[in-house]
């Protein structure tokens, strides 16, 4: 194959394009690295590329206009603050209604790149829980088995992972025999990727002969969910709703019946669950409504004088956070994924490594390109009846986003202690705390033991004795 720069028609469009520099390196590489970099050009999608750059790193600059006219969004309370016990009891019947009846699939987004977090592997991979330090998928995968267990039926599992990390994480599954679950009830699918650009809309190589590409983004889910087959194998198998959760957070309620009972309920295509906002600097997306349709808007987009309004009673006017924690129908994940609604790419400036004109690595200080990226609660406005729902945050969000400080592996650890010893005392165990609510001693409980506080209870009245707490405890799986 002749791959002179001007005959070959990928090369020659890229060159028209003003992306020519990509080949920059051709003459170094040999065959398999050039069939292995026109392939990867081959993903790149020229006209899209040259749009993002023009709408969102030469024109808007960061961050989308909020409309004027947006109003915070209301959410259903948890009966502790105001809702109505009834219709949760009557939202939890419908979810273990659907989930004996096999209409659900878990789904986890494992795609990002983690690099605040700065761990060498998948992300679902480290090691999470205090004690016994079990990866995170060994926390969901304990979930999804206890909600199966509960629901008289197993659970499929869908992970979306991305071209990095796809060989590493069939592997962990492999090497730990899938975790207990049925090994053809767990599937992984890729997500796609976008290129990275320079401030001047050029696309940056990674290396002579690798594009920088990088994740597509969490919204990137939906048509890799429709692009892989899932939604068709979902489909032949009677799945018809998604539990969507992020691989970084080990409190999420992967299964959480009232969710699913409320999304169905309410004939929701995409449901939400919200935290209350207490900190007005705290930086989460929040939940909004504008002309009647639901959205996230990126705490960067509203003002910091809209941010810190309160109500008359004193809570913060916009308090709805978003957890990442999403119901979703699958024909309305179809639709969204055959282009019935686009979702809109977000800009993010990176340090991306990349090479100098000799082709030599450069690894940048300060941003020098950005990076597109699809977020998955942009569907939100597109979805018919969204419902958002109120959780607690101790009970379902609690992420490793950061090695030290907030969000980081000691705040998740920490409270994830403080949820197990929570259910501990509520069970009537003598654990004395802190100020804080944590105990003295090390608590790990698996979710094969308990998975919520009323399991837990039960759990534990059948053990007897009960275990002294003392120097710390760890329930494992129950037998
Ligand atoms: P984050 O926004 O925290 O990004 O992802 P990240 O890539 O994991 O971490 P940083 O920003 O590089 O430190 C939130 C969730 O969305 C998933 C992540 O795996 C995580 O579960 N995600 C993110 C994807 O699956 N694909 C993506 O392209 C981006």
């Amino acid at each position: 194959m002749n791959l002179n720069q001007t005959d070959h028609p990928l090369i020659a469009r890229f060159t028209a394009a003003g992306q020519g520099g990509v080949f920059a390196f051709l003459d170094r590489l040999d065959a398999a690295q050039r069939a292995e970099l026109l392939a990867q050009a081959g993903e790149v999608d020229l006209a899209e590329v040259a749009r993002l750059h023009r709408t969102l790193v030469a024109g808007a600059g960061l961050g989308a206009a909020v409309p004027a006219g947006i109003e915070p969004a209301p959410a259903v309370p948890l009966p502790a603050n105001g809702g109505d016990p009834a219709a949760w009891a009557r939202a939890e019947a419908a979810g273990l209604e659907a989930l004996r009846a096999g209409r659900i699939a878990a789904f986890t987004v494992a795609g990002g790149q983690g690099t605040r977090l700065g761990f060498d592997g998948p992300k679902g991979t480290f090691p999470v829980t205090p004690v016994r330090r079990q990866p995170l998928f060994q926390v969901f995968a304990e979930k999804i088995i206890a909600a199966g267990r509960r629901a008289g039926r197993p659970l499929p599992w869908f992970i979306m992972t991305s071209h990095q990390n796809h060989a590493a994480t069939e592997a962990f599954f492999a090497e730990h025999r899938w975790f207990g679950l049925d090994r053809g009830r767990v599937h992984f699918l890729r997500q796609g990727r976008m290129p990275a650009v320079d401030f001047d809309g050029r696309i940056l190589l990674e290396s002579p002969g690798a594009i920088a590409l990088s994740p597509d983004g969490h919204g990137g889910s939906l048509r890799a969910l429709d692009r892989s087959g899932a939604l068709d194998l979902m489909k032949a198998e009677g799945i018809d709703t998604i539990s969507y959760f992020q691989v970084d957070n080990p409190l999420v309620r992967a299964i959480d019946p009232a969710f699913l009972g409320w999304h169905l309920l309410a004939g929701s295509e995409m449901s939400s669950k919200m935290v209350p906002k207490t900190d007005p600097a705290e930086k989460v997306g929040l939940f909004c409504r504008h002309g009647g349709r639901l959205a996230v808007v990126e705490y960067s987009d509203l003002p910091a004088a809209t941010q810190a309004g309160r109500e008359p009673d004193g809570r913060l006017r916009f308090r709805a956070a978003n957890i990442a924690v999403h119901v979703l129908d699958r024909e309305f994940v179809r639709r969204l994924a055959g282009g019935e609604g686009t979702l809109p790419f977000h800009r993010a400036d990176k340090k991306i490594p990349t090479i100098d004109a000799a082709g030599r690595p450069v690894t940048p200080a300060k941003p020098n390109g950005v990076k597109f990226e699809l977020f998955v609660f942009d569907a939100l406005p597109f979805a018919r009846n969204p419902l958002l729902l109120e959780t607690s945050r101790g009970g379902d969000f609690s992420p490793v986003k950061n090695a030290t400080g907030a969000d980081s592996p000691q705040t998740s650890r920490d409270d994830q202690v403080r949820q197990w010893t929570r259910w501990l005392r509520a069970a009537g165990a003598d654990v004395p705390v802190d100020a804080t609510g944590l105990p003295a001693g090390a608590i790990e409980v698996s979710p094969l033991f308990a998975d919520d506080e009323r399991s837990f209870a039960a759990a534990w009245r059948k053990l007897s004795p009960p275990p002294a707490i003392r120097d710390g405890l760890v329930l494992p799986a129950s037998s």
